[in-house]
C-alpha cells in the first residue's frame, strides 16, 4: 500500500504499521514531518519537565535485560534517605520543574511502601501541594497503589515491556515475581484507582519483529494509556540477554527504530504525553531532542544525586551520571529550543487525554 494513502487513514491495522515500522528513510521523513504537524496541532510546543530521582537500586525481580536485578551481584547496592531524596525535590521545586519522578528497584515490603508513602506526603508538604508526583516503582497490590494515591501521586508509569505474553517470558523468567497477568492486571488497577497510566517497551530487543512492535503500539490504543515511554533496548552485560548480543541490530538502528515507534504513536494518540526516554540519549547525544521533534512532550531531566547515579545502571552506557543536575539543566533548555520545543516551566503538563478521559 502507498505511504500517502496509510498516513491519511483515521486508524492503523496491524499491517499499516508494520508498513510505516519497515519503510525506507524517505518514507520515514514523511511520517516524521507528519507526526511533528499533528504534535503541535494537538497539544503544541510545550515540553514538560519531571525531575528523574532514582532513589534505590535495590530490586526483589530479576529481569533478563536490566543491571541492577536481584542477582547481579556486581551491582553496589544503594537506598537514599527520604532526607537525601527531598533534597532532590526541593532542587526540582526551586527550578520550577513542577513534578518529579520517583522511580527505584521493586520491592513490596512494608517498610518500603511506608517509606514511598512518607516520601509522597512529605513532597507534597514542602512545595504546598505544587509539586505533582509520578511513581516509577513496580507492581504493587491494589492497596499499596490507592494508599499511595491517596497520599498525592497521581501518575504511574508501569511498562509492559512488550505485549506479547510469548516474548514476556523471553525476557523474565516465567514465574509468580514476574508474571504477565499480573502485569496487565497492574494497569487496569492504576486506571481504576485513577492515575493518569503510562506504560512503554523497550524496541530492538532480541526476539523482537516489526510485528511484535506493531501489536505494541495497537495494545496501547486499545487499553487508552495517558502516557507513553519507550526507548531502545542497550544490552548490559551483567545480564542474561546479553549472550544474544550477536543477534542485535545495531544501535543506531534501534534508535532510529524507537523514534518511528515515537512518531507512529503521536499520529495514533494524539493528545497522550509521551516521554522522550533516557536511552535515546545514551545512543544519540541530541536524541531526546530528535524525539521532541518528532512526537514527544515530556522530558525527565535525571536529578538524582551524583554520588550514587552510577550505580543505577539499567543498560551500559546510561548518559549523565557524573553531571551535577545543575549541569544538564542548564544546556537542556537551549537544546529543546532547537528541537522547536518551549519548556512548560512551573506547569504539572498532564496528560490532555486523561482530562478527556476523565471529563467522559
Ligand atoms: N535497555 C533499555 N531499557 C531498559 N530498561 C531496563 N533495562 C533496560 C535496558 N537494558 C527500562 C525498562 C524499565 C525501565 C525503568 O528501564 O523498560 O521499565
Ligand atoms: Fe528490577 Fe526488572 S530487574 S524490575
Amino acid at each position: 500500500m502507498d505511504l500517502d494513502e496509510i498516513l491519511a487513514k483515521y486508524s492503523f491495522t496491524k499491517d499499516d504499521i508494520v508498513h510505516l515500522l519497515s519503510c525506507g528513510k524517505d518514507d520515514a521523513k514523511k511520517i516524521y514531518k507528519k507526526a511533528e504537524e499533528i504534535k503541535l496541532a494537538y497539544i503544541g510546543p510545550k515540553v514538560y519537565y519531571r525531575g528523574l530521582i532514582e532513589f534505590s537500586n535495590i530490586c526483589r525481580k530479576d529481569c533478563y535485560y536490566c543491571g541492577i536485578r536481584a542477582s547481579n551481584t556486581a551491582t553496589n547496592r544503594f537506598e537514599l534517605s527520604n532526607d537525601q531524596i527531598l533534597d532532590a525535590v526541593m532542587f526540582a521545586y526551586k527550578h520550577n520543574y513542577a513534578s518529579v519522578v520517583f522511580q527505584a528497584g521493586e520491592r513490596t515490603d512494608e517498610a518500603f511502601i511506608n517509606k514511598v508513602d512518607q516520601l509522597i506526603r512529605k513532597t507534597k508538604e514542602i512545595s504546598e501541594g505544587k509539586i505533582g508526583i509520578t511513581l516509577s516503582i513496580g507492581e504493587q497490590t491494589e492497596a499499596t497503589y490507592q494508599k499511595w494515591f491517596e497520599s498525592g501521586a497521581h501518575r504511574y508509569l508501569l511498562r509492559i515491556e512488550t505485549s506479547n505474553k510469548e516474548l514476556y517470558y523471553k525476557l523474565h523468567p516465567e514465574n509468580e515475581r514476574h508474571s504477565f497477568e499480573n502485569r496487565i492486571n497492574s494497569l487496569h488497577l492504576l486506571k481504576k484507582i485513577g492515575y493518569q497510566v503510562g506504560t512503554g517497551v523497550m524496541i530492538g530487543l532480541p526476539f523482537q519483529s516489526y510485528e511484535h512492535l506493531a501489536e505494541d503500539l495497537l495494545f496501547f490504543k486499545e487499553f487508552d494509556i495517558d502516557m507513553n515511554g519507550m526507548g531502545p533496548y542497550i544490552e548490559h552485560h551483567e545480564t542474561p540477554l546479553f549472550e544474544h548480543k550477536e543477534t542485535l541490530r545495531p544501535k543506531k538502528e534501534r534508535f532510529e527504530l524507537a523514534l518511528r515507534m515515537i512518531a507512529i504513536l503521536r499520529l495514533m494518540m494524539k493528545d497522550i504525553n509521551i516521554a522522550a526516554a533516557t536511552s535515546l540519549q545514551a545512543i544519540d547525544k541530541v536524541g531526546r531532542e530528535k524525539a521532541i521533534k518528532i512526537g514527544a512532550n515530556v522530558i525527565m531531566p535525571n536529578i538524582t544525586p551524583t554520588i550514587v547515579r552510577a550505580n543505577y545502571q539499567l543498560y551500559e552506557g546510561k548518559p549523565c551520571i557524573d553531571e551535577a543536575a545543575d549541569d544538564c539543566s542548564s544546556c537542556l533548555e537551549a537544546r529543546i529550543g532547537m528541537a522547536g520545543g518551549i519548556v512548560g516551566y512551573g506547569e504539572w503538563g498532564d496528560s490532555e487525554h486523561y482530562r478527556k478521559r476523565e471529563k467522559d
